[in-house]
């Protein structure tokens, strides 16, 4: 068991792999967080845990004033006590009255992980793998009852939490706020930096540090979406942490829609970490016998530093959050039209790009944005998924058969959950967008988000995606997602329900995809919004890989790769080559510098291929050829980050397979420097005793030279870049 129950010391302690958690149950009445960290017994010295006052601290118990919670580790901290800091749950009983007091009520310990109804989560394929334990905590006045579940996986560094209130009281009451997970650090605030992958449309997930100072420092997204601009992820590192070694904590949040994370320092001076549903937009009203699950958040303690954290979500997210087929089958080589047509294509069109495609050994044909309905531009149509018969006369199966004869497998976009201004649907149903009566319906890209807290809407988009799925021979799918929410509202909600309507948004979109999905398991489905603005696990559970950006530069893709893997292994991203000058950002790069840092991803073009020149079809032909070889290993690969974009100029980084006898690592230069010093690139976790060819070049290394001494990269003009593809030989 990796879960324990200390009877005498009042103290669970659960160990993964290599780390330990520790709580303990403080005079019989409140659950203290005690320890994460590298792995250890129970102390001690437990039951002696200090009480702990501070000036100005109100004292909870009228008989003993040595104590007050606003001064100790509170492990799942409400509102209206003793404590001041941020809370983890906000709750408003019908007599108006916000004030709780959760006391520890009783423990269960189970073997496996129960999946969380509705939502996405972390799972085990045996109940060997992990256990799971359930602490129940309770306010006696209103009989409340909140059960904290922590599962812990024997043979991973992880621990995932999740939280269930359940209102056995008479009466109604209103989850005003209800984080999944809040740890209360002993560490001095001064030693660590927060973490977080900030960002916008087209600027993914850049690594952003903030000092820890006094107060809330938080991120979050009241989007209705988990957004380009804040990822549910992040990490408090010590400030000696590099990519080998020092502490990390890291949070991420399986959940697409509206968060809150952050740590906030008290004035002793002590972190408290905290993850969930962002309490903003959100109140849910709990009727007597009712419950509410909050999703589930992973929880990673590193003391190796920032890469054996990103290898141990690496590993869980694409062996036990990931599903389906394509969870372990090699993914095709695609190649999309949207950046080579837009919206002007025809039949024709679409079918010499998969010629050309077929020639040079790509897999897949994807047809993107502008087939259904009048849309010849992004004005009109979205909900209308039918064919456009005058760009496609044969329809999507005539299609997808004659991409099929020329021998690619045929793959189609959706935008599922939108509904154009302009469109049949908005026409016959105008109140199923998400809206305010009488206000203004803002739009975005012309287009209203599909009230999915409505199950008739939910049945509408789960029947018209399946019935264009089942009309033709469709491989692949590009799920996309392009507005935010705006006047958050509900036509069917009751007026003091209109705040639950982002959160039933999410539960109605994840039965969507999972219906779609389940419906058709040999289909891979990619994820999108607008690039790489739902890039989360919640929505990794429903489809293997997302769309990581829509800037397709190479040299910007290295910052929005290197960050995306702080938590995202290479498995889940997609990756294209494009034209140049690119279309986002003005840049000219090689093809092959845009064929290597795609490479490190789910591989793919987004151009229009019959465009290319002679020489240009031979370099894709190798790009290609080289790739079938690399999706071998890389996608299971131990990933090492090598050198940081956001810090030099150049940016490299490494995949080992996990017997080491096969690496690929990519070196990346942005600008050169005029008479450049040599430089090394040194690689990491090879066999020092092994010998390596490098199969491109034809030399031989030992693992040990290549680790310690280096390969002096190459060095070209601006963007030049090269890969090492090793093979271990003896
Ligand atoms: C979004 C996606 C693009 C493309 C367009 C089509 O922006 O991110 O890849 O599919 O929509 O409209």
């Amino acid at each position: 068991m990796s879960i324990i129950f200390d009877n005498e010391k009042k103290a669970f302690l659960l160990n993964t792999k290599t780390t330990s958690y520790i709580m303990h149950i403080f005079k019989d009445k409140y659950l203290m967080h005690v320890y994460w960290g590298e792995k250890m017994k129970l102390p001690n010295m437990l039951n002696a845990i200090p009480p702990r006052g501070v000036g100005f601290g109100a004292n909870p118990d009228s008989n003993d004033k040595t104590y007050s919670l606003t001064a100790m580790r509170l492990e799942y901290p409400w509102s209206g006590g003793t404590d001041y800091r941020n809370t983890a749950l906000d709750v408003t009983f019908c007599d108006g009255s916000h004030t709780t007091e959760l006391r520890y009520e009783k423990y269960e310990i189970i073997k496996g992980k129960p999946a969380l109804l509705g939502l996405p989560s972390t799972y085990t394929e045996s109940d060997d793998e992990a256990d799971t334990l359930f602490i129940t905590l309770k306010d006696a006045l209103m009989d409340l009852y909140v059960v904290l579940s922590y599962t812990v996986y024997t043979e991973r560094d992880v621990i995932t939490r999740s939280v269930k209130i359940i209102n056995n009281g008479k009466n109604a009451l209103t989850i005003d706020k209800v984080l999944s997970a809040n740890v209360d650090f002993e560490a001095d605030y001064r030693d660590y930096t927060l973490m977080r992958l900030h960002g916008s449309w087209a600027r993914e997930r850049h690594i952003e540090y903030q000092p820890l100072a006094h107060g809330i420092q938080k991120i979050e997204s009241h989007r209705g979406a988990s957004s380009h601009q804040a990822n549910p992820f992040i990490a408090m590192v010590s400030k000696d942490a590099t990519e080998d070694y020092g502490n990390v904590y890291a949070m991420n949040f399986v959940y697409s829609g509206n968060f809150e994370a952050g740590v906030e320092v008290c004035e002793l001076g002590k972190p408290r970490m905290f993850m969930g549903l962002n309490g903003y937009e959100f109140a849910w009203e709990l009727k007597s016998g009712d419950e509410f699950v909050a999703p589930e958040v992973v929880m990673v303690y590193s003391n190796e530093g920032l890469g054996k954290m990103s290898r141990t979500f690496h590993d869980l997210y694409r062996e036990r959050l990931v599903r389906g087929k394509y969870r372990d089958e090699a993914r095709p080589i695609l190649v999309n039209n949207w950046e080579g047509t837009y919206f002007d294509f025809n039949e024709e069109k679409i079918v010499n790009i998969a010629k050309e495609a077929a020639n040079l050994g790509i897999e897949l044909m994807v047809l993107d944005d502008g087939w259904f309905g009048t849309r010849n531009d992004d004005t009109t149509s979205l909900g209308d998924w039918t064919p456009n018969y005058e760009k496609l006369p044969g329809g999507i199966c005539g299609l997808a058969k004659k991409v099929n004869e020329v021998g690619l497998k045929f793959g189609l976009w959706f935008e599922p959950e939108m509904v154009s201004a302009v469109s049949n649907l908005y026409n016959e149903h105008p109140d199923w967008c998400i809206h305010v009566k009488d206000r203004n319906r803002s739009q975005c890209r012309h287009q209203h988000t599909l009230d999915l807290s409505r199950k008739d809407v939910q049945d509408y988009v789960i029947s018209a995606i399946n019935g264009v799925l089942d009309s033709a021979n469709i491989s692949y799918v590009k799920w996309d997602m392009n507005r935010h929410m705006t006047e958050p509202g509900s036509a069917l909600l009751d007026a003091k329900n209109q705040k639950e309507m982002p959160h039933r948004y999410m539960l109605g979109l994840y039965r969507c995809m999972n219906e779609i999905t389940k419906a058709h398991p040999d289909v891979l489905f990619e994820s999108c919004s607008g690039g790489g603005g739902r890039f989360d696990p919640g929505i990794l559970y429903y489809m293997p890989q997302t769309w990581t950006s829509d800037d397709t530069d190479a040299v910007e893709r290295l910052y929005i790769q290197y960050g995306t893997s702080m938590a995202y292994p290479t498995s889940s991203m997609g990756a294209h080559v494009s034209a140049v000058p690119n279309h986002q950002v003005g840049r000219i790069t090689s093809l092959k510098a845009r064929g290597d840092v795609a490479m490190s991803g789910n591989f793919g073009y987004e151009l229009d291929l019959t465009n290319l020149s002679a020489e240009e079809k031979e370099i894709v032909k190798n790009q290609v050829k080289t790739y079938k070889m690399l999706r071998e290993f890389v996608p299971s690969s131990d990933m090492y980050r090598l050198i940081d974009p956001f810090k030099k100029d150049v940016c490299a980084w490494e995949f080992v397979s996990k017997d080491k006898t096969k690496v690929f690592a990519g070196y990346f230069r942005k600008m050169i420097i005029p008479n450049h010093p040599d430089e090394r690139l040194k690689f990491k976790a090879l066999d020092p005793d092994a010998l390596y060819r490098d199969v491109e070049r034809n030399t031989e290394w030992s693992g040990d030279e290549l680790m310690n001494i280096g390969i002096i990269t190459e060095y070209g003009n601006d963007f030049t870049t090269c890969t090492y593809i090793l093979e271990k030989i003896s």
